[in-house]
């Protein structure tokens, strides 16, 4: 098993115990595979709780592959960057502590992939700050979109219908995680 490996485990259990919204396993393999499908270099994540889908994605890309990852909460924030330290993955990763809606104006960067899990009924918002920084091919990852369809659904709509993207559900359990290819 692999340091990550060693990690994840150890963040699954904590999670079963502390009841943490983590991605967790099942979903973080669809993650894992949407991402590195589009052997990205720039990668978005917002809603970073203590590291577990940036390593989930992390592990399976390059040196080369940098993940700017969002929390709101520093006590949060600083366990992530325990954790994904711990993990050695090959890329590097930026832990900003701040509020998406704010942060996100702020980068520079364009980005490859994006993963969403924060504030369900602001992911459109969050799109939509991030829109001018995706390109054709982006892929964008959207966590929850069946426990929590109701409150995506402007996401929702809009990834579906706007003929901006291309957009799957993948449904595991009673959730699943909303997979777009910008178009
Ligand atoms: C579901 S958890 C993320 C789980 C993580 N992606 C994983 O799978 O390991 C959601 C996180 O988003 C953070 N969050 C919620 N709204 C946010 C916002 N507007 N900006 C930044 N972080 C936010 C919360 O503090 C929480 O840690």
């Amino acid at each position: 098993m692999t340091k990550a490996d060693g990690i994840l485990r150890d963040i699954e259990e904590l999670a079963k115990r502390e009841f943490l919204p983590i991605v967790g396993p099942r979903k973080g393999k669809i993650l894992a595979e949407a991402v590195k499908k589009v052997n990205p270099r720039k990668i978005l994540e917002v809603g970073t709780l203590i590291g577990y889908s940036a390593i989930v994605m992390g592990k399976e890309l390059g040196g080369d592959a940098e993940i700017t990852t969002i929390e709101m909460h520093a006590k949060e924030a600083e366990l992530a960057e325990k954790n994904i330290r711990r993990a050695q993955i090959p890329s590097k990763v930026r832990v900003i502590v701040g509020d998406a809606l704010e942060v996100i104006p702020t980068l520079n960067d364009c980005f490859d992939a994006v993963f969403i899990d924060a504030e369900k009924a602001e992911y459109s918002e969050y799109l939509k700050l991030m829109e001018n920084k995706l390109h054709k091919g982006t892929v964008v990852v959207a966590d929850n979109a069946g426990i929590f369809a109701d409150q995506m659904r402007d996401y929702l709509d809009y990834v579906r219908n706007s003929g901006k993207f291309i957009s799957t559900f993948f449904q595991v359990g009673e959730d699943g995680v909303e997979v777009s290819i910008r178009l």
